[in-house]
């Protein structure tokens, strides 16, 4: 577990090991993204997009370790060469694009959102801006909040509450502190299965999750982009996708 967190805050050398005949690429994940990334019990990482990853590795001759990295400074961080993919569940955005480049598309996602259980609290209430939000800070949850709610004078800036990660705002839900929490569609609903919260609308944004790779990275996107190509025409695709209940 510790090991895997060391690099967080590591140094500026290239996190790509020369093993001999095969390289080791490092890849950025959450620990508190389910059922895409996430730490189990044991401290393995685990997830949807950690075993594509295993299997896209394997088929095309590569080696990969994954390391938890914040959300809101996984793109620095794949800057400054502390990681050299980031893998998790990242929504391909015009911005972003910018900075890194983007596999092609893997799956696409909505933004849920949940009420505590009783609450009076509506989808109306939260796109009217009459609402706290609770979501991980730098997530285009967050970024859609501020860009149609905030900065169009709907939402005082103070409603938007962001977190570390999404379970932190689904604790802030359940004890009151915020009214609702808006995030990946599958994700919170793994966050929330048990708890006494439901999901009370769903806001169209039709985002697309891509492997993110630093733009001097060409041959690494080429091999991520074939691996990716046999993933999806491969029975594993489907079996991953049972495995992790994503219907
Ligand atoms: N899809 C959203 C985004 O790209 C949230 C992703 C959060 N991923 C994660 N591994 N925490 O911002």
């Amino acid at each position: 577990f510790a090991v895997l967190f060391a690099g967080c805050t590591g140094t500026e050398t290239p996190t790509t090991t020369d093993t001999g005949a095969k390289q080791a690429y490092v890849i950025g994940i959450d620990a508190e993204y389910p059922n895409f990334t996430y730490i189990d019990k044991d401290g393995n990482a685990v997830g949807f997009d950690v075993d594509s990853a295993k299997w896209i590795a394997e088929q095309q001759g590569i080696d990969v370790t994954f390391q938890a990295v914040a959300w809101d400074s996984i793109i620095p961080a794949l800057q400054a060469n502390k990681i050299d993919m980031v893998y998790a569940g990242m929504t391909i955005t015009d911005e972003r694009k910018e900075k890194v480049n983007f596999s092609t598309p893997y799956w696409t996602i909505n933004q849920d959102v949940a009420a505590r259980n009783g609450s009076s609290v509506t989808l109306d209430d939260v796109l009217a801006g009459n609402a706290t939000v609770g979501t991980q800070r730098g997530c285009t949850a967050a970024i859609w909040i501020e860009e149609n709610l905030i900065e169009t004078g709907k939402m005082p800036a103070e409603n938007l509450k962001q977190y570390d990660n999404t379970p932190l705002a689904v604790n802030d839900l359940e004890a009151g502190r915020v009214d609702a929490v808006m995030y990946d569609d599958l994700v919170l609903k793994d966050i929330i299965a048990g708890k006494p919260v439901s999901i009370i609308g769903s806001v169209e944004t039709n985002e697309q999750f891509g492997i993110a790779i630093r733009k001097t990275d060409t041959e690494l996107l080429e091999t991520m982009n074939e691996g990716l190509a046999k993933l999806m025409a491969d029975p594993y695709w489907e079996e991953l996708q049972t495995k992790y209940n994503m219907a």
